[in-house]
Order: structure tokens, then sequence, then C-alpha cells
């Protein structure tokens, strides 16, 4: 064990003095020593026993299967016991190696002299000296039921992330599915803070709404879907028509927006962030995350930052009562340009 060194960092400003070493209980007797060794092979072995049982509840519980709790009211027990098994398994890795670090670890202060960057050969050897003495010290050599442990804690880890991969294998078209969304031909746009139906001529020029489709709230209240929001939010906007230089699609005739007003996707095609900072003077809708910035007026063009890929356009028109519906889905996967990559 490495004694303590004192010295002046400069010659106006003496070094703190150094704090006094306290022998810990494990220091001087063997037995709390090994008390602690088991403490800690302990937690690590049941950070390995809890990936175990995380993987044995993904598979064994009945995802469908729902029950009532007390506070909680009704949830499903699989995700309580992945939740739980997960967050125990990490939780005991980690009080495990404080608990080895705190009680078994050398824990003397060691103050090192700074010199030029550039280490001699003699400073290097010293180094692979000091080293492997520390790694002696930390007793992940000498403690082979701790090291033994460690490595089959680390080593289950991370199975628990490797088995949910499965729940990826529900859909059989799942590059598919993300640049699908549920809009369809005839769907209403409702806010989506009260849910209600969007009147295009109660919207005034400059003005945002964040929508979604009809229907989604009921999907997500009564099939549990809350898939289908990251894809499908929308922002809308009116801009006066004459300030509109372009867009996405459609014909003079039938125009992808509706005296003015524009829908978009809400989600940003650099990474994702939904966004809804929009600057009427100029029509740019600014993405929080990176300042990616689209102007709206002209197909959701890229004027600035790191997105590559316009904001995707939804056709949208009116039904005989004036609310605004869409024409279809959108033309183009919405978010993050990788999703085009994964065909
Ligand atoms: S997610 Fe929008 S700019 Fe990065």
């Amino acid at each position: 064990m490495s004694d303590v060194v004192h010295h002046e960092s400069s010659e106006n400003r003496p070094a703190p003095a150094p704090i006094p070493h306290e022998l810990r209980r494990t220091d001087i007797d063997a037995r709390a020593a090994r008390r602690a060794e088991r403490q800690v092979a302990t937690m690590f072995a049941l950070s390995a026993l809890f990936a175990v049982l995380f993987v044995v509840s993904f598979v064994g519980i009945d995802p469908e299967f729902e029950m009532g709790l007390p506070v909680i009211g009704t949830t499903r027990p699989l995700n309580i016991a992945m939740g739980v098994c997960m967050g125990l398994s990490i939780l005991l890795i980690g009080t495990g190696a404080i608990h080895w670090a705190r009680k078994l670890m050398p824990d003397v202060e060691v103050v090192e002299e700074r010199h030029d960057f550039a280490s001699s050969d003699e400073d290097k050897a010293r180094l692979a000296e000091t080293f492997g003495a520390g790694v002696e010290d930390s007793g992940f050599v000498k403690r082979p039921i701790i090291r033994r442990t460690l490595l089959g804690a680390m080593a289950l880890f991370p199975i628990p992330l490797v088995v949910m991969l499965r729940d990826l294998g529900h859909d059989p078209d799942p590059a598919g599915s993300l640049k699908r969304t549920m809009w369809r031909s005839g769907m209403r746009l409702v806010t989506d803070s009260t849910h209600e139906p969007i009147k295009a001529d109660a919207i005034p020029v400059g003005n945002l709404i964040n929508a979604i489709p009809d229907g989604l709230v009921e999907l997500e209240e009564e099939e549990g879907n809350l898939n289908e929001r990251a894809k499908a939010v929308i922002i809308v906007v009116r801009i006066d028509p004459a300030d509109i230089v372009s867009q996405q699609g459609g014909t003079a005739e039938e125009p992808w927006d509706y005296n003015g007003v524009l829908a978009y996707s809400k989600v940003c095609t650099h990474v994702g962030c939904p966004i809804s900072l929009y600057e009427q003077r100029t029509h740019h809708l600014l993405c929080p995350c990176h300042q990616s910035t689209f102007d709206l007026a002209d197909s959701g063009r890229v004027v600035f930052g790191p997105a590559v890929r316009r904001m995707p356009q939804l056709a949208i028109s009116v039904d005989s009562e004036g609310y605004l519906i869409a024409r279809g889905d959108f033309a183009e996967p919405i978010g993050p340009s990788f999703w085009e990559i994964a065909q």
C-alpha cells in the first residue's frame, strides 16, 4: 500500500495538508475483509440472477395479461417484472462495485506531482509497475470470488437487452411500418390538446396547431397502441397563399394545401425531435434540438442545420362540413433519414 505523499504545488501556495489516513476495519481484521468480500460477491451474483429472471419473465409472462394494483391501477405484470429485474440487476452491479471500493480497495490518498507531459522511459516503467500494484491492491487478482461473480454479472447483463429485440419480430415488415403512418384518405385532423376537429376557416394566418389523426386517442386507449402517435403527429399552419413558393405535390387545381392551410410532419428529419417553434414572418420551423430550420412556404426545404431532408408534407383538404381531412398517408417516410435507408 502506498504512503501519502505531500508536496507544495507552487512557491507561494502550499498544497493542502494531507487527510490523515484512518485504517478501516477491513484493513486490520481479516474476518471483516472476508465478510465484505462475500457481500460484494453476493451482490454480483444477485445481479446475474436478476438478469436471468428478466429473461424468464420476458419469455414466460403473457404480454397481454393485465391486473389491477392499488395506486398504480391497471397494469401489465410483464412490464413490472422486466422493470424490477433490470433495475435490480443494474443496481446490484453498482452497489457491489461501490462496496468493493469502500471496504476492500486501497483508500490511501496519493498526490501526483506534475512534470513535463512527455514521460521518460523510467516514468513509463514506474507507471506500469504502479498499475500492476493497483490491480494487485484492488483485489481483482487475489480475490477470485469477486472477480468471478463480477465477470458473471457483466457477462449476463447484456442478455436482457438482446432478448428484447424479439419484440421487433412481431411486425412482418418492420422497415415498412416505419415508413407508414395511420393517416388515411378522409381521416379528420383533430387538435392534439382537445381532440376536436379543426375547421379550416377558423385558423388565422400565422397560426400553428399541433394535430393528430381522428381515432388515434381511441387506438391508444382501447388497444394500448402507443407507437402510432410518434409517427402521425403533425403541425398545421396557415400561410397567405400568395407567400407559398412551392409544395411537395399536387396540381394547380388540387394542391396539397387548403386555402393556405398546410400540414407537415412534426418529427424532425434529423434525429426525430418533435418541432413546433414556428416563425410566422419567415415561415420557418425551427427544431430546438440542433437548430435545423425548415421553410414551410417552400416545400419544407431545409434552410439551416444538420437535417438533410425536407419536412414531409401531408396532403389535406376539407370535408362537406369544412373540417380538415387528410387525402392519404404521407408520400415519403417521416422522421430521421435513416428510416429511408432501412428499405
Ligand atoms: S433533431 Fe432536429 S435538428 Fe436534430
